[in-house]
């Protein structure tokens, strides 16, 4: 078993701590030289502890100096004047190891070194460094004078040390706060990215949260037609002479409905995952009819006409018809909303198909109901801005964006005497021809 100081010793290795710059390694070299010519000596050395080992640093140049600097040896239990040095951390006076049995072995005395004055170094932790000493091959009681002298050297040399750990401590502070800057940097730019993925995520969320409302609301209506149909059906082919005409008639709009309330749920799906618009040439006219057709049972219960007055040569689009019977929906919608509290006049919605003088196709949705303030105008395709008490404000600013995907315009106008006109252009394509 090792002794425990030992132990410790060899627990320090010194990669731990800077290197020795040369320009501190030059002065060394005039402090041993110094202390060497002082002392009147063949040997003055600095050495380093370097993990067990213990090597010649620096050694003096000066006559009859047997050691060489980058000779190294393990120093533990090696009987060497310097481990005594370092164990005991303090200074060490052999005068004369021939006349001395505990030192008359040691492996210096084989080169001659009969001598010994010594000190330890220590980093600033205090942590063994190595040893500053002078060496004699004549026996030497070294006075008290050269003991001062190797204190004050020694002294300097500790400083030296202390220079260059606080200095590397301080490269290594900033170092760390370079580094834990950096980390932080790094860090708030992941949070900003997940931020806007959040944001986007819970903008579509709410988007989609008003999309749905509405398609909710589509849906009920053919799935209560599908309901209804069924059960006209089942009547049909029931009793003793089962009319087999209209149950098939009952069956093909149980079919047509299902077909209906299946695409809203795909153009719902779509837009959830933000999947791109699905282009495609398609017939306005007929959309728009579909449309309608979904708000037959409001248009009779509220009193509402409806007049569809669509230019019979302004019908080919190119846009994703799920998408854009998203938008006619929340017009009409809007529209028939906005005809709740009309009492005065005959309740009115119209959808008109357009060829502008620019070559766009353009369709309006005019009600003659309540009207836009004009305070409202301008915020009315933003987000949240609704004037109703269950109304979450979404389906302006849904319809803006789809519009915009489709490279159209979306706006509103108010309408004489009452009411309010939207308009949305769409490119036009001749029949059987797509642009691109
Ligand atoms: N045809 C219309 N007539 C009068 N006001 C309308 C009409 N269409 C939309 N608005 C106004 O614009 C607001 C926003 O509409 P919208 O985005 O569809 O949200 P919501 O219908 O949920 O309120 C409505 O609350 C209403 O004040
Ligand atoms: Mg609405």
């Amino acid at each position: 078993m090792m002794p425990p100081e030992t132990a410790k010793l060899g627990a320090s290795p010194s990669d731990h701590y800077p290197d020795i710059p040369p320009v501190i390694v030059d002065k060394w070299q005039v402090i041993v030289d110094t202390l060497a010519e002082l002392a009147r000596v063949p040997a003055g050395l600095i050495m380093r502890i370097s993990g067990d080992n213990l090597e010649v640093m620096i050694s003096s140049h000066t006559p009859g100096n047997p050691y060489h600097p980058g000779e190294s040896e393990c120093f533990i239990n090696s009987g060497l004047y310097c481990e005594t040095v370092i164990k005991r951390r303090k200074e060490l006076i052999v005068p004369n190891a021939l006349k001395d049995k505990r030192w008359k072995n040691n492996p210096d005395v084989t080169r001659d070194m009969i001598s010994y004055l010594g000190l330890p170094i220590l980093w600033p932790d205090q942590t063994p460094f190595g040893t500053i000493c002078i060496l004699d091959n004549a026996g030497n009681h070294f006075t008290n004078v050269y003991r001062r002298l190797i204190q004050q050297f020694r002294d300097i040399v500790e400083n030296h040390l202390q220079l260059i750990y606080t200095d590397s401590e301080r490269q290594r502070f900033f170092t760390l706060q370079q580094e834990s800057q950096e980390a932080a940097l790094r860090l708030s730019e992941e949070r900003l990215r997940s931020l806007q993925a959040e944001l986007e995520c819970a903008s579509r969320l709410s988007s989609m949260g008003a999309l749905a409302g509405s398609i909710i609301h589509e849906i009920n209506q053919p799935l209560t037609a599908i309901n209804a149909s069924a059960e006209a059906c089942l009547r049909w082919l029931g009793g003793n002479t089962p009319n087999v005409a209209e149950a098939r008639e009952a069956a093909s709009r149980i079919f047509q409905f299902g077909q209906r309330a299946s695409e809203t749920v795909t153009g719902l799906r779509a837009l959830a995952r933000q999947e791109p618009a699905r282009m495609a040439e398609l017939d306005i006219h007929g959309a728009i009819h579909e449309v309608l057709g979904l708000f037959e049972k409001e248009r009779v219960r509220y009193g509402v006409a409806f007049v569809a007055k669509l230019q019979p040569d302004a019908r080919h689009v190119v846009g994703d018809r799920v998408q854009l019977q998203q938008i006619l929906l929340n017009l009409i919608r809007n529209g028939l909303e906005a005809l709740a509290e009309t009492s005065d006049r005959k309740r009115r919605i119209q959808v008109f198909t357009h060829r502008t003088e620019a070559g766009e196709l353009r369709v309006s949705v005019e009600d003659n109901g309540c009207g836009i303030k004009p305070s409202q105008m301008k915020k009315l395709f933003e987000p949240l801005c609704s004037t109703k008490a269950d109304g979450m404000g979404m389906g302006l600013s849904i319809c803006h964006s789809i519009i915009e995907t489709h490279g159209g315009r979306l706006w509103a106008e108010p309408c004489s005497p009452h009411g309010t006109a939207f308009h949305f252009t769409l490119l036009e394509t001749r029949e059987g021809s797509v642009p691109g």
